[in-house]
């Protein structure tokens, strides 16, 4: 039988995550050695700060604050530091010495995506990055490996668990929005600063990066539409509930068809059907529903992030790295073949939800019908609620809630749909406008 050299594996990062892939590589190197057919040498570990507290215990020999050293001579490197920089610097220095990198880092990835895969390219180097979408479960091997054959034409994701956990909050237990963030902050799902979060970025990240992989096409981040929770209100969340409905944070890739297709990215909260298995992730777990044209709906579902969990997703994507370094042959290349066109939000359809608060007398429902029919949206469903005097925003007049749904509409024509109705003379209020998915 053929013995290979020991991989000498560097780690950039002990953080969260580092520290836990350090630990299993230490405590569980020879089980994952039989699984590779070669040693994993843990030749160092990068930090800032080498008396910081570490969640696990790494060999004080073994940690350094020389990165570029480190990485020079490496086999496989393991980059967990996060940030664009000095990440992105050391992740290319790694790729361009022959060095397999994997990442968590969803950002870097984002960012500075096309550059790191043409430059594994170029030398015949792996960038795998299973834990970089949706923490600890497999979605980026399926989509790249499971897929391959398929045609993927939608994926609805919930990839943020700090927001998950925000809305579920809302939903079950009837918390505001500061009070179900202050939750996640008190049980340490939220950042300190949790902009990323709550604004959407972290989940544009990951959508940019599915839509790239799902696709074949590259989707810069700037392409995804992004809007965070941070609008979303408790009065929103109880009428979807009575509706049928729960708000939830999704990241939509679409594969638009016809003569002005193409692919669109999008981050936004959507109402999603209670019999959708999207609606059934509580908490801050996390969940992507993937449509294929042969395969039909999948759904992978589990922990979006944590420590131990997201060091799952890194150690299965070393032992692939190592694996291919001991057999030899071409590395898991970026597919960019259909490089199709990226489209902006303006091109999507879909069904909304629109609740105005109009003047409550003749002719009323008739003029509101008359915007929608004045820009091709179509009304599939009304219920008119009486508000009762004194509590809307015309005092003492007759007042009424509208909950519209709509059929598919672009979302141009829905724009200006509600900036007609915002206009109008027996609109008191636009209350709420809300997208609906998965119907
Ligand atoms: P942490 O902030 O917990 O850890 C970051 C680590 O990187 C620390 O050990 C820090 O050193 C080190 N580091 C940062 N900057 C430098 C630098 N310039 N030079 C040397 N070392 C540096 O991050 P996480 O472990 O939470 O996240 C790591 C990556 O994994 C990120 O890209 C994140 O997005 C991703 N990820 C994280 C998940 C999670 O649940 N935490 C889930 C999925 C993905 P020191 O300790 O000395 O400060
Ligand atoms: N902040 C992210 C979340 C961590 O809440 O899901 C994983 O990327």
């Amino acid at each position: 039988m053929i013995s290979y050299r020991n991989l000498r594996v560097a780690i950039l990062g002990a953080g969260s995550v580092g520290s836990q892939v350090a630990d299993q590589i230490l405590r569980h190197g020879d089980e994952l050695s039989s699984r590779i057919g070669a040693g994993l040498d843990l030749v160092g570990v990068a930090v800032r700060d080498i008396d910081a507290p570490r969640d696990t215990e790494i060999p004080r020999e073994l940690l350094t604050t020389d990165a570029e050293s480190l990485v020079r001579g490496a086999d496989v490197v393991i980059e967990l530091m996060g940030g664009l920089e000095p990440a992105r610097t050391l992740v290319l220095s790694a790729l361009n010495s022959g060095a397999d990198v994997i990442t968590a880092n969803k950002a870097m990835l984002a960012t500075h995506g096309p550059e790191l895969f043409d430059a594994a390219a170029q030398v015949g180097a792996q960038l795998y990055y299973e834990a970089a979408v949706a923490g600890a479960i497999p979605i980026i091997r399926p989509l790249r490996d499971s897929l391959a054959g398929d045609r993927v034409t939608r994926i609805l994701g919930i990839v943020n668990g700090t927001t998950n956990f925000i809305l579920d909050r809302m939903d079950t237990v009837g918390e505001s929005l500061e009070e179900a963030l202050a939750t996640a902050t008190a049980l340490g799902y939220a950042e300190a600063d949790p902009t990323a979060d709550i604004e959407g970025y972290d989940a544009a990240q990951k959508a940019a990066i599915l839509a790239s992989l799902a696709f074949h096409t590259r989707v810069p981040l700037d392409a995804v539409h992004r809007e965070g929770i941070t609008s979303v209100s408790r009065d929103q969340v109880v009428a979807a509930r009575k509706a049928g409905y729960v708000v939830k944070l999704l990241a939509i890739c679409d594969r638009i068809e016809g003569e002005n297709g193409g692919v669109s990215a999008r981050v936004h909260p959507a109402l999603v059907p209670l019999e959708h298995p999207l609606a059934a992730v509580h908490g801050a777990n996390n969940a992507v529903f993937v449509e294929a044209e042969a395969a039909g709906p999948l759904m992978f579902y589990g922990a979006g992030a944590g420590g131990i969990q997201t060091a799952s997703a890194v150690l299965g994507d070393v032992v692939s790295a190592a694996r291919r370094h001991v057999v030899g042959g071409p590395g898991v290349a970026e597919s960019q073949h259909a490089n199709l066109p990226v489209l902006p939000i303006s091109a999507v359809t879909t069904r909304y939800q629109i609740t105005l608060e109009v003047a409550d007398r003749a002719g009323v429902l008739a003029a509101i019908a008359g915007v929608f029919q004045d820009h091709g949206v179509s009304v599939e469903t009304l219920a008119q609620t009486v508000i009762p005097a004194g509590e809307g925003h015309a005092g003492d007049q007759p007042a009424a809630t509208l909950v519209i749904g709509t059929h598919e509409a672009s979302e141009a024509d829905l724009a200006a749909t509600v900036t007609s109705l915002t206009g109008n003379a027996v609109v008191h209020s636009v209350t709420s406008v809300l997208r609906v998915e998965g119907l």
